[in-house]
């Protein structure tokens, strides 16, 4: 077993012939169906909940409202902003908010009977845009326990930003905007639970199961050892499940009842009623000196954050902290502002702000180079951070700084596209750039991973890990790393998965993390079992552990062929002994908390880097826009599974696009993909993904990792190659039919 090889994935047959049972897909005869009874209107007073009719519907068990949840009725995953409230208590503060839980013998029963719930509401005055919701005396989003509606407020400060704006030979002032977009994950959030010796099982579709339980029995009000979380096979994530959303109410249904439950969210349910991606509201001022290299960069980002915290205050800060993009900039002062709304709460997706600050600071970047007559790929050379260039956190970087080769492998296709746009005039095609940096792992905060390996005395090889795996293919690579450090086929290895009662905690799948964080603490956890091994090896053999070696699932004596001992005999000894051969590793990333201040510090131990090019068609007359053709280089630090990478490259180009050209979702116009576009395999251009590798030294084999980087340069690249197409820049998405027209057509609004 080699790295950079590509065993197939785990699961990929099921999946291809529609075998996998997904969260959604759980369910047994007998089982209670439940449902949520959506509020329909915010923000608004909850005066009274008439249930009773509700209950009288034939095959109706029990109608739930916030009065009959035992524990903490405010949940969320950051410490300190948990607001999310499962069932209203006196205030509803967005459209989708739940203000009961339906349980009943049949789905059939459960609309009829959430159709007879008649909430007695009186209207609040609202705000739904975070700029109006900042302003003096504006309506509370949350009047019962806060005084104003900033949820967070980030700063990076370095150096004297104004002074050397004041120096600069050139400076560009504009401003960004990126939409709310819905996650469209294939699979809506579903699941099932029910009770096994007195405890609550919860198994659903999940980024986080080991959170999930510790906030189930908050929720519950029970000790978190009665509550065991599995996660379902989860049909798509990109952030969306690392909420929690059925778990809760499959919790208390389960619980109260003592019966099982299942629920699965409607698609309706699915856009209204969980997470969106921050829209940001970005203002730009950058200089540069005559020959292009950046003096000063000023952002100004505001957010947002519709009615709960989520994740805001780590999407706060990550959009702060990526705000320069991928560039040494002396001089740095970004403040970053999400904001409470009544619209339908923000939270994780796929890059946490990255992508969004990733238009801004591209664009600034080819206006720039533009206004001093550079080349627009020369410019980010000239500026791309380096080994031993410095951050807008002060970190000075060290190794694995790959981004100059990304730029350098997209070049030849980028100068091949220049000479053919040349030879065919007309102002319909263009090309752009997109580059990037992303720091892995959670910001400026402790986030480990732990993980076992074992090997029992029949010959099963087991890897435990509690990563959930959410279709990015973390199992693939978890065992592929487990596999090469023990010198086994993966396919001997057993994977035990995301389950709190059989796994440790590993963090969430997010930000990345999950190959450099768990996969060095799946290659410590092997490590360790093969000193485990080699020791007790050792005294059987009577020989010092030095002289011996595992290989091939054998421990033999260096030297001495035909001498050694299959790891089964050794391990039937350590479990006469008493002892499991089994094995733990743990890693956590240095990193350093950032000054509240200034965000000076490290927030990251590594970062990933990438560069693209995005050759588009634009039709004149109607506006439609074509990608097609991407290159996309990415350093990894080393590709563990090559074609995952790869599938991960061609995956984030589309879901780039549909942030660039389509996807909107705006609140009360758009609760499915009746009018929600998403890309589809006609929109797929050819897609050109290139591997680069500069080794991370603390990463698994020098791995980090590509999960959200594959989509961040996407959308900046192909606003470029529109705005070049139309001959006017175009700094807000999704660059819709109307926009780019109304571009073609010169008219005023046209940025
Ligand atoms: Mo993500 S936004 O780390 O799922």
């Amino acid at each position: 077993m080699s790295l950079g090889t590509s065993p197939i994935r785990i699961g990929s047959e099921d999946k291809a012939r529609g075998r996998t049972v997904f969260g959604a897909d759980l369910g047994e005869k007998g089982d209670l169906h439940l449902l949520c009874v959506r509020s329909g209107q915010a923000p608004a007073r909850i005066e009274a909940i008439d249930t009773a009719v509700a209950a009288r519907v034939p095959g109706v068990v029990r109608i739930f409202t916030a009065a009959d949840i035992p524990g903490v009725n405010r949940l969320g995953i950051i410490p300190g902003t948990k607001d999310q409230e499962f069932l209203a208590e006196t205030y509803i503060r967005h459209v989708g908010q739940a203000v009961a839980l339906v349980a009943a013998q049949s789905e059939a029963a459960a609309r009829a009977a959430a159709a007879l719930v008649k909430p007695r509401l009186s209207s609040l005055a609202g705000v739904f845009d975070p700029r109006k919701a900042l302003a003096e005396g504006a309506p509370l989003v949350h009047p019962d326990s806060r005084t104003d509606n900033l949820l967070t407020q980030r700063k990076i400060i370095k150096g004297d930003a104004d002074s050397a704006l004041a120096g600069s030979a050139v400076i560009h002032e504009a401003e960004y905007s990126t939409s709310f977009i819905e996650h469209a994950a294939l699979e809506t959030e579903g699941g099932r639970a029910w009770l096994e010796d007195g405890r609550l099982v919860i198994k659903a579709c999940t980024q986080n199961p080991h959170y999930d339980r510790d906030d189930v029995a908050r929720f519950l009000g029970i000790e978190k050892s009665l509550v065991r979380v599995i996660q379902a096979e989860t049909g798509g994530g990109f952030g969306g499940k690392l909420d929690v959303s059925v778990q809760p109410y499959l919790g208390l249904a389960a619980w109260l009842l003592q019966r099982p439950v299942r629920m699965v969210y409607t698609r309706e349910e699915s856009f209204l009623g969980t997470g969106k991606r921050h829209p940001l509201l970005m203002k730009y001022i950058t200089g540069a000196d005559a020959q292009g290299r950046l003096t000063a960069l000023k952002a100004d980002l505001v957010a947002d954050n519709g009615a709960f915290a989520s994740y805001g205050l780590a999407v706060a800060l990550r959009a702060a902290v990526h705000a320069t993009g991928p560039y040494f900039v002396p001089h740095v002062a970004v403040n970053c502002r999400l904001v409470y709304t009544n619209n339908p709460w923000t939270g994780a997706m796929r890059g946490f702000g990255v992508p969004q600050v990733a238009l801004a600071h591209e664009g600034q970047m080819d206006a720039l180079a533009d206004r001093l007559g550079l080349d627009r790929l020369e410019i980010r050379l000239i500026n791309a951070l380096r080994p031993g260039r410095s951050t807008a956190t002060g970190q000075v970087l060290t190794g694995s700084v790959g981004l100059v080769q990304c730029l350098e492998k997209i070049k030849p296709r980028y100068d091949q596209w220049r000479d053919e746009l040349k030879s065919r005039p007309g102002r319909t095609a263009g090309i752009g750039l997109g580059a990037m940096f992303y720091g892995v792992g959670n910001t400026g905060q402790p986030n480990p991973a732990t993980a076992q390996v074992e090997w029992t005395p029949e010959g099963e090889i087991r890897l435990y890990t509690g990563a959930a795996e959410i279709g990015q293919g973390s199992d693939t690579v978890l065992r592929q790393l487990a596999a090469v450090r023990l010198g086994l086929d993966p396919e001997r290895i057993r994977l035990v998965r995301g389950d709190t009662d059989l796994t440790t905690n590993a963090g969430a799948t997010s930000a990345s993390r999950q190959t450099y964080i768990s996969g060095n603490a799946v290659v410590r956890a092997a490590a360790a079992l093969e000193e485990m091994i080699l020791s007790q090896a050792g005294e059987i053999l009577e020989i010092g552990r030095g002289d011996l070696e595992m290989r091939a699932g054998e421990v033999r004596v260096k030297g001495s062929p035909g001498r050694g001992l299959p790891v089964e005999r050794v391990a039937e000894r350590l479990v006469e002994r008493g002892l499991a051969p089994k094995a733990g590793g743990e890693f956590d990333p240095a990193t350093a908390s950032l000054d509240p201040e200034t965000g000076q510090g490290v927030p990251y131990a590594t970062y990933s880097f990438a560069a693209q090019a995005a050759w588009v068609e634009v039709d004149s007359c109607s506006g439609e826009v074509q990608v097609r053709r991407v290159v996309s280089a990415h350093d990894v630090g080393q590709a563990i599974n090559k074609k995952a990478v790869q599938g991960q490259i061609c995956g984030g180009v589309m879901m780039g696009l549909g942030m660039a050209l389509m996807e909107e979702f705006v609140p009360g116009r758009h609760e499915n993909f009746e009018n929600y576009h998403l890309p589809t395999i006609m929109d797929l251009p050819e897609i050109e993904p290139i591997i680069v590798e500069e080794p991370e030294e603390t990463g698994p084999y020098g791995a980090k990792g590509v999960g959200e980087p594959a989509l961040i340069p996407t959308a900046p690249a192909i606003a470029a190659g529109v705005s070049q197409a139309v001959g006017h820049p175009l700094r807000h998405l999704p660059l819709s039919l109307e926009r780019v027209k109304e571009a073609l057509t010169g008219g005023k609004n046209a940025d």
